[in-house]
């Protein structure tokens, strides 16, 4: 399948819409502010591509609040450590394109890395409160790369609404407190976890596990709901999951009525949520 630049989209012949693909922030604002003058709403879920049904559920989310759906890829450098998976990091766009298109969505932005930086790396805005402790302990360069990237996103997308996956709880804190501190007019909106058959949490980074790491990987969620129910706590949790395999265990804890959870399986960290009872 070939998708044409944003100037000239192409027609989805299944569900009669056309899909942009946008690569400079040009194309972007050339589709958007038709849009906008048009008065149409429009609804914007970034990603790091490697889509999966989380994802997906996210674009049928935003369709439901916003009369244009936008998805970004772009495996943002700036969020991870120089020694963690960013040259490994699966990325897979011909099929990411074919999924965002079955899922209707209207425009996808696939900027370079010189399109999102341009101008530079520099800070331009600050991870708040809610970025203490649970992730920042353990990957303290993260959330000043989340919120530096989505303020850039923000600020080329110009989107009424975003959408965020509830599986990085913390991470959607962090964007709604800075959406609120630096006062940016867009309503952020957390869509719920997806699941497998056995209740993991899907998440881009399950593609590294091992058949045996996977088995391993589907008690996570019994043993957090275990925990969230109350029938043990979060240090018999983190016990439970290196009985269950887990190789080393970060945290579980207990913040804003949810027990959450990230523990590594080999080269793999694995997090997830799950609201207390
Ligand atoms: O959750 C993610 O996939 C990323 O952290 C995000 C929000 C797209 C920023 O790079």
């Amino acid at each position: 399948m070939t998708y044409a630049p944003a100037v000239s989209p192409v027609k989805n012949s299944s569900t009669n819409k056309t899909m942009h693909i946008a690569r400079t922030r040009d194309d972007l604002q050339s589709v958007i502010q038709g849009w906008k003058a048009d008065g149409l709403r429009v609804g914007f879920v970034p990603t790091m591509g490697a889509l999966h049904d989380g994802h997906i559920s996210l674009m049928t989310l935003a369709a439901q609040h916003a009369d244009k759906v936008i998805a970004s890829i772009f495996v943002n450098p700036t969020q991870f450590a120089p020694h963690e998976d960013f040259a490994q990091y699966p990325r897979t766009e011909a099929d990411d394109l074919q999924k965002l298109e079955a899922a209707g969505v209207a425009l996808v932005y696939l900027p370079t890395e010189d399109v999102i930086y341009e101008g530079g790396r520099e800070p331009r805005v600050s991870p708040g409160k809610a970025a203490e402790g649970l992730e920042s302990d353990f990957r303290p360069h993260f959330f000043g790369g989340v919120v530096n990237v989505v303020e850039r996103l923000f600020s080329q997308v110009t989107p009424d609404i975003a959408m965020f996956g509830e599986k990085d709880f913390q991470q959607l804190q962090v964007i709604a407190e800075m959406v609120q501190a630096y006062d940016m007019p867009i309503e952020i909106i957390g869509g719920p976890i997806a699941r497998d058959s056995e209740g993991l949490a899907l998440s881009s980074r399950n593609a590294y596990l091992s058949a045996e790491e996977l088995q391993i990987a589907r008690q996570m969620n019994k043993i957090l709901r275990d925990a969230a129910r109350g029938e043990i706590t979060p240090p018999q949790a983190a016990s439970k999951l290196l009985a269950a395999g887990f190789d080393k265990i970060d945290y579980v804890e207990k913040r804003w009525n949810r027990i959450l959870a990230a523990a590594w399986l080999g080269k793999t960290r694995l997090i997830d949520n799950m609201p207390t009872q």
